[in-house]
């Protein structure tokens, strides 16, 4: 699998140290509310499981499987797949991503999360892809920006692998080739299920 890395964009030193970063920040923010930290499916996996170790606070955690249908609208349509166990009524909402790209998924699900009730509900993303926007969106916690490239591991996938690279990187174009016919498959049937996105 390490062979179809180009080039490893953040390290696993690198990954450690954001995260402590994040956690102790969090942890200064939340003292004294009631936080629920929601994990977005499946990306969200390896930050989630680091980030609520590194927040010194007694916390929630819960999940959502979202996918997204990105019609003529740059909003998209995002259904949930997989919902919460919890209610987040008057609770302090931390909605973990591993990347903000175009904006559409976490917009979305912020106005859902508010919609039923949350008191806050604020972001925190592994990575920042500024240069992807569609629309307006500024994840209140950023571990790091990266470039409008296509990244892979620590949770990001491309066909539903690197996710367990331990760091961020960029295939090598050997790697797309290689999957190229069962990408197209898969894309066109995602594309069939409403373009899913997790
Ligand atoms: P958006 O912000 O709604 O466009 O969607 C963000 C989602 O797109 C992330 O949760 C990822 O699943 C996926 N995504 C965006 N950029 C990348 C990338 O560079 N590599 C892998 N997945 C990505
Ligand atoms: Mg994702």
């Amino acid at each position: 699998m390490k062979n179809d890395i180009l080039k490893v964009l953040i390290s696993e030193d690198e990954i450690k140290e954001i995260i402590k970063r994040l956690g102790k920040q969090i942890t200064k923010d939340y003292m004294g509310k009631d936080l629920v930290v929601i994990g977005l499916l499946k990306g969200c996996n390896p930050f989630m499981a680091d980030l609520i170790r590194q927040i010194d606070l007694k916390l929630d955690v819960d999940y959502l499987a979202v996918s997204s249908y990105a019609g003529t609208s740059s909003t998209g349509d995002v259904k949930i797949r997989l919902d919460l166990n919890q209610s987040v009524l008057g609770r302090d909402v931390l909605i973990a991503e591993d990347i903000v790209d175009t904006g559409a998924t976490i917009t979305t699900i912020k106005k859902l999360l508010l919609h039923r009730g949350a008191k806050s509900v604020k972001i925190v993303t592994l990575l920042d892809k500024p240069a992807g926007r569609l629309m307006e969106c500024y994840p209140e916690y950023i571990g790091t920006e990266v470039p409008n490239e296509f990244v892979v591991g620590y949770g990001l996938d491309f066909n539903e692998k690197y996710r367990n690279l331990p760091y961020v990187g960029v295939l090598k174009p050997a790697a797309y080739e290689k999957w190229g016919e069962l990408c197209k498959n898969k894309i066109n049937h995602k594309h069939q299920k409403e373009n899913l996105i997790f």
